[in-house]
């Protein structure tokens, strides 16, 4: 099998500077070691910053055009919202980016209705908020677990009549709604189970579909609330292993941008987050090296493991599994990064259809936009037999 890749060294020293032990030679001099290793620090501190100010001026650029753009338009701002009687509702908070983003809006002030799938998850997340006025002293609002599985249309109905109701008790509104629950893993398309896409769908896709709709009620109580999906840069460029995650948040990038334009009639403002490399349990999964025959979602087992089909699909997972290990060290961002583009998006006057968090989405963004798409198909690694 001959593999092309014109951007190979490139990538290749990106890579091996970004973490792959064993790549400084064989050395055996302390010295030496203790050089390289400041060397290899020293680049990935480079290129880290080169990225972060490459998507400082994106942002600027999108920013203020947008900004302008909207103030030449005759766009009217959305009205200013106060904290204190506000509520939000996130799914999916029972780590990652849904915990961390619970955690940041609940210190603000605002109440937090986060969505669990079991009691365990439950209590443990209400009992964050006196962990947090232990350590910080300085979380002014509540959190409140509420038990659904964005699957279960039965849970979710449930979910919106004790909303309601507790909104009602506490003289609160709905400010937004966040959909963050979400579901990853990566399988090549051709193993891949009917089951698998279906569940991938289900989660990412028809879950936020269906609560953008049942919340609506409550969310046009009062003009200026907002919908934020959390998605991918895999809803705008895909890769192996990628194809059905990348298809589920493709579905939800669009459907975002349909929403935004029905739902501005309603008061009602609809963003899309393009999440970039977050270091969660979700892109640690990466680092599970189980063959493919072991997995829960392909439709092969150990006795296929001698099959050409099988052996090349093993052998591109296993290279796109070390490829996202090698890289993560250069590329894995704190929840920090997609929680600032959320937060922008619930406090602005003039909200983007798209915000992209994490330095790698913005400068994939503008790759892409200003890239053809053939070359960039090519260079995220076409296999040619
Ligand atoms: N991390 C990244 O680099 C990255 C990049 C792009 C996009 N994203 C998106 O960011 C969102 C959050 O991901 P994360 O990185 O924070 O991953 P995570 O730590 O694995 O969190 C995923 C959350 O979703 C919940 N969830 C999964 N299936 C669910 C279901 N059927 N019903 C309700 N909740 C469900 C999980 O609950 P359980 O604990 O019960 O499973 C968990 O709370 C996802 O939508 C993901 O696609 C993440």
């Amino acid at each position: 099998m001959h593999q092309w890749n014109p951007l190979g060294p490139a990538l290749w020293t990106i890579v091996t500077f970004s973490g792959r032990p064993g790549c400084w030679g064989t050395s055996t001099n302390l010295t030496n070691i203790f050089k390289m290793r400041m060397l290899k620090n020293l680049i990935v501190r480079i290129f880290r910053y080169l990225f972060v100010y490459c998507s400082i001026a994106i942002d600027l650029w999108d920013i203020y055009v947008h900004s302008i753009l909207s103030i030449f338009l005759f766009v009217r701002p959305l009205p200013y919202i106060k904290t204190e009687r506000s509520a939000i509702l996130i799914t999916g908070v029972s780590s990652g980016i849904g915990r961390y983003l619970a955690h940041q809006f609940a210190y603000r002030g605002y109440t937090v209705f986060g969505t669990v799938r079991n009691a365990k998850d439950a209590q443990k997340f209400e009992s964050d908020i006196s962990d947090l006025k232990t350590k910080g002293g300085k979380a002014y609002g509540h959190l409140h677990a509420v038990v659904m599985d964005v699957t279960d249309k039965e849970q979710c109905r449930a979910a919106v009549n004790s909303i309601e109701a507790r909104l009602k008790r506490d003289d609160l509104h709905l400010h937004a709604l966040i959909n963050n629950a979400g579901f990853f893993a990566d399988v090549p398309i051709a193993l891949s189970t009917d089951e698998f896409k279906e569940k991938m769908m289900d989660i990412n896709f028809h879950g936020p579909a269906r609560l953008v709709q049942l919340f609506l009620p409550l969310l046009t109580k009062v003009k200026g609330s907002r919908i934020v999906n959390i998605g991918s840069v895999a809803s705008f460029v895909s890769g192996p292993l990628l194809g059905v995650y990348g298809a589920s948040k493709a579905a939800l990038r669009s459907y975002s941008e349909a929403l935004n334009i029905e739902y501005a009639k309603l008061g009602v403002s609809v963003s899309h987050i393009n999440t970039g490399s977050i270091d969660t349990r979700m892109m640690n999964q990466w680092k599970d090296r189980k063959p493919l025959s072991q997995s829960p979602y392909t439709n092969v087992d150990e006795n296929d493991s001698d099959t050409p089909l099988y052996k090349d699909m093993q052998q591109l997972t296993d290279q796109a599994r070390d490829m996202v290990e090698y890289s993560s060290g250069l590329l894995y961002q704190s929840e920090q990064a997609s929680c600032r583009r959320v937060e922008r998006r619930l406090k602005g006057s003039w909200p983007l259809p798209h915000y992209y968090a994490g330095f790698d989405s913005k400068i994939l963004r503008t790759l892409c936009s200003i890239m053809p798409d053939n070359l960039r198909v090519t260079l995220t690694g076409r296999q040619h037999k």
